[in-house]
């Protein structure tokens, strides 16, 4: 908040596009809130198949207050067979992404889920630790190449997410529309 009441005057110096109104902290043009609202996982698995080196993170997402359904999916065709993938890894509706990483630091894996709408002005977004319960399946024909590894989570859950509402101050959605005389 302090920060704010120093910034807003240099920035009213450093451009011209800023000389209109300045905003108060209060009228501040970015604005966050939390929603109660989550999406919904079912079929999560991210896992080895057998008799292949390729593993798959895949899951469906609803978010019934958006009516949006959407299909989530990465592929690994190397070992280590738990799939990481980097956020945003794009689901098959675009306005969703997700990232399933690992970081040591902090050990275990995250799943990062956002969804962009309202002419990219209006993130949901939330995130899970999936821990690091990595078990191996033993194929009972025998064989080790039928053999898998998978992360022990649920198939089903909910993941809560937060709503960010970008508002971008007048000067900068003129500066980004297209000219009409050029
Ligand atoms: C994405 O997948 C979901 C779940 O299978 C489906 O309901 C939805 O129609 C698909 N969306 C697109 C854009 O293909
Ligand atoms: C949202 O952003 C994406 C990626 O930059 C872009 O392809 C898309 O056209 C944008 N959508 C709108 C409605 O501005």
């Amino acid at each position: 908040m302090q920060l704010k009441y120093y910034l807003l005057p240099l920035l009213s110096f450093a451009s011209p596009l800023t000389a209109t109104p300045v905003a108060t902290p209060e009228k501040a043009t970015l604005e966050s809130r939390s929603a109660a609202g989550c999406f919904e996982i079912t079929q999560f698995r991210n896992s080895g198949s057998p008799h292949s080196i390729s593993a798959t993170v895949s899951f469906d997402l609803v978010d019934r207050s958006k009516n949006l359904a959407a299909s989530c999916r990465a592929i690994l065709s190397i070992q280590p067979s738990i799939v990481t993938t980097e956020f945003p890894t794009y689901c098959n509706d675009t306005s969703v992404a997700f990232g399933f990483q690992y970081k040591p630091p902090f050990p275990g894996y995250w799943l990062s889920i956002a969804h962009i709408y309202n002419n990219n002005n209006t993130v949901d977004t939330g995130s899970i630790w999936a821990g690091r319960d990595i078990r191996r399946y033993d194929n009972p024909s025998g064989n080790p190449n039928g053999d898998f590894d998978y992360l022990n989570y649920p198939a089903d859950f909910k993941v809560a997410y937060n709503r960010h509402v970008q508002q971008l101050p007048i000067s900068t959605l003129a500066a980004a529309a297209p000219n009409p005389t050029s």
